[in-house]
């Protein structure tokens, strides 16, 4: 049986102090055995301090981006490679907030998606169509688009990869999308994948969008939602633990 899988994503949130608060109360406040498996995205000064303080837990780490290139002069770049390092297990890629403002395209994702596979990270690859692109009935082509750069990957297999749908509207909005609008996009997802994987079940399709404590559950509940990518509600322990909790 597959497990959710619920990540936080503080994007350029954080400090040492509030880190520590955060990250302690997350590990203490873990269900054990858990039912999902869970991550959090901190920004990549705090990696080393919150590897540190999730030692010995089930609290996984992630980063929220990876360099397209392997090494060398590409000043202010982070290697997969180096995440590695330093305990890193999912890589953030294609999110929506890179795409806008860094000018990430398909192709960037699709190599970030395959370098970070080499290292042995396991890609979240985000896709979600924006407002206008919803407006004018072309939210299906928009997604489709995005996963298919990363369908078909040289060497690596896509069910080693996690999806998140995040509908740009949906973000750090408050709107969330409804369950049953972000189960239809799941399932167009799920039937991408279809053709390039023998078990597309097998793939965690997360949902990421102004999901918080009090609408998790319902979301969490459609068939084809695997998880959820956790922004705002990530930052405060006991919104996110009720999160974790509505994914056991
Ligand atoms: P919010 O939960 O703050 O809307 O952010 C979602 C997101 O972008 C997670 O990657």
């Amino acid at each position: 049986m597959k497990k959710k899988l619920i990540a936080g994503n503080w994007k350029m949130n954080g400090s040492l102090a509030a880190n520590d608060l955060l990250v302690r109360a997350l590990v203490a406040g873990l269900p054990d055995p858990s039912g999902c498996d869970v991550a959090v995205a901190v920004p990549a000064p705090y990696l080393a301090q919150v590897q540190a303080l999730v030692a010995g837990s089930p609290l996984a780490l992630a980063a929220q981006d990876v360099s397209q290139h392997e090494s060398g002069a590409y000043t202010g770049e982070i290697s997969a490679a180096m995440l590695r390092e330093f305990g890193v297990r999912y890589a953030l890629v294609g999110h929506s907030e890179r795409r806008q403002y860094h000018g990430e395209t398909d192709v960037h994702v699709a190599v970030k998606t395959q370098r970070a596979l080499a290292a042995g990270l396991t890609p979240i690859v985000c896709v979600g169509e924006t407002l206008a692109e919803r407006e004018a009935g072309h939210t299906e082509a928009a997604v489709r688009r995005q996963l298919a750069s990363v369908i078909h990957l040289n060497g690596h297999c896509i069910s080693e990869v996690v999806v998140a749908y995040e509908p740009v509207w949906a973000i750090g909005t408050g709107k969330t999308a409804s369950p049953e609008q972000a189960q239809q996009v799941h399932a167009v997802l799920r039937a991408q994948l279809a053709a390039a994987s023998p078990r597309p079940e097998s793939i965690r399709l997360l949902y990421g969008g102004s999901m918080n404590a009090a609408n998790a559950a319902q979301l969490l509940a459609q068939p084809d939602i695997d998880g959820g990518l956790v922004g705002g509600a990530s930052l405060k322990a006991e919104d996110f633990q009720q999160i974790i909790a509505a994914a056991q």
